[in-house]
């Protein structure tokens, strides 16, 4: 997936109050009204509230909530469709937020494609016409945008429709024609407000695999708003959580599980298969009195111990012994570990048939090797049953 460690986009301490004294409402906000208080005392609209982070190059970021919590105002804040109250905003090293009109549009055309719900494509253009409309009006000559549009529409598996109109496609594949405009320009963002929302959802999930498949080819980021869990949970490598207009949290959709900071935030994931995102290295525990070398004689269980887990002196699991063969005779006749190893990144749900099929807690290992832990039948119940 490639994601940098390089911020592309950063937000730092943004507003946006809507209404016509913005001031007094931020004051209000400073002393600690929340955006009901202040719509009931001023009638402005808290859109968002004091949000700062940074969007990684090569990322897909997921913004989140329940609708009216900002997710729209924040991305139309990123293009400047809508003027922040204060605060700034950088693509790219170069500030969003001071730049003038004519600039603004330049750094649109070039840096920036966005996707909407909507398709918006013209009923009496062809998909071609349509996919090249954005450089049309940019300005780019004639030959050179039907050789982009083409491209592009390859790229979303649109090749042969070229000459076909909106009415003759699927919602699957209008969509698919707003993606490949939005990549006409090759841009350095990618902004998709709910653009697979109106889709069927067999279609939505064709359209969000080939999501995950550009961005892997094409290390593009892209920030994906969404009210859907499960949509964020597969497209995004992090999710940022927002209410009421605060980004109340960021993370992985592991961290989110593991960690919600808010009830907010745990009701999203309530009726979520988190075996589904969970690692085992998330749940594996390491005692490190089942741990036993062999240093040259029989190994040497803690006492009371049923199983104990041979590694070498590197730490590398060699295989389990079964306590009972104790004394001289548990050397390697004994080792029991025989199935398919379990990894620190080997999803929960692929660990649930192992853990039920073996007598022992199932070891885990990293991906060099090196023993981690053990996930037992009563961990992995007790795991899944919090969450
Ligand atoms: N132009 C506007 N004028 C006044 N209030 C607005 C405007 N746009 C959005 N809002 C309000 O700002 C809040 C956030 O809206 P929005 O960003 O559209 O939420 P979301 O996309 O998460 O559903 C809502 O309370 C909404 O009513
Ligand atoms: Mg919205």
């Amino acid at each position: 997936m490639s994601v940098s460690n390089e911020a592309i986009l950063s937000v730092s301490t943004i507003f946006k109050i809507f209404g016509p004294h913005p001031e007094r409402a931020m004051d209000m906000l400073r002393n600690g009204a929340d955006k009901n208080e202040i719509f009931d005392k001023t009638g402005h609209v808290v859109g968002v509230f004091d949000a700062s982070f940074s969007v990684k190059r090569g990322e897909i970021f997921v913004i989140m909530g329940l609708s009216g919590s900002g997710k729209s105002t924040m991305v139309r804040l990123f293009n400047r469709l809508i003027e922040p109250t204060s605060g700034s905003i950088h693509l790219n090293g170069r500030e969003i937020t001071g730049l003038s009109d004519k600039q603004l549009l330049e750094v649109r055309r070039k840096d920036m494609g966005m996707v909407f719900q909507s398709f918006a494509l013209m009923p009496h253009m062809s998909v071609l016409e349509n996919t090249a409309f954005g450089l049309e009006i940019s300005g780019v000559p004639e030959k050179e945008r039907l050789r982009r549009a083409r491209e592009a529409l390859a790229q979303v598996g649109l090749a042969g429709q070229e000459h076909s109109y909106p009415h003759q496609l699927s919602g699957g594949m209008q969509q698919r024609v707003g993606l490949a405009r939005a990549l006409t320009n090759d841009p350095t963002i990618l902004l998709m407000d709910e653009a697979f929302s109106a889709l069927d959802p067999l279609i939505r999930h064709e359209m969000q695999g080939e999501l995950i498949r550009l961005q892997a080819e094409q290390q593009r980021t892209i920030i994906f708003i969404s009210h859907d869990i499960e949509e964020a949970i597969r497209i995004g490598h992090r999710i940022a959580i927002m209410e009421g207009g605060r980004v109340v949290q960021i993370g992985t959709p592991q961290e989110l599980i593991n960690q919600p900071a808010n009830d907010y935030v745990r009701t999203f994931f309530k009726g979520f298969d988190s075996s589904r995102v969970l690692k085992a290295g998330d749940v594996a525990q390491l005692d490190p009195g089942i741990i036993c070398r062999l240093n040259g004689k029989a190994p040497q269980f803690r006492a009371g111990a049923d199983y104990g887990y041979l590694v070498d002196e590197r730490g590398h699991l060699l295989g389990v012994v079964d306590a009972e063969a104790s004394g001289a005779a548990a050397d390697d006749r004994h080792r029991l570990h025989e199935q398919a190893p379990v990894y620190t990144d080997t999803p929960l749900d692929e660990v649930l048939n192992i853990v039920a099929s073996l007598p022992y807690p199932v070891p885990v290992l990293d991906r060099a090797g090196a023993f981690k832990g053990t996930i037992s039948k009563s961990q992995l119940l007790q795991t899944l049953s919090r969450h």
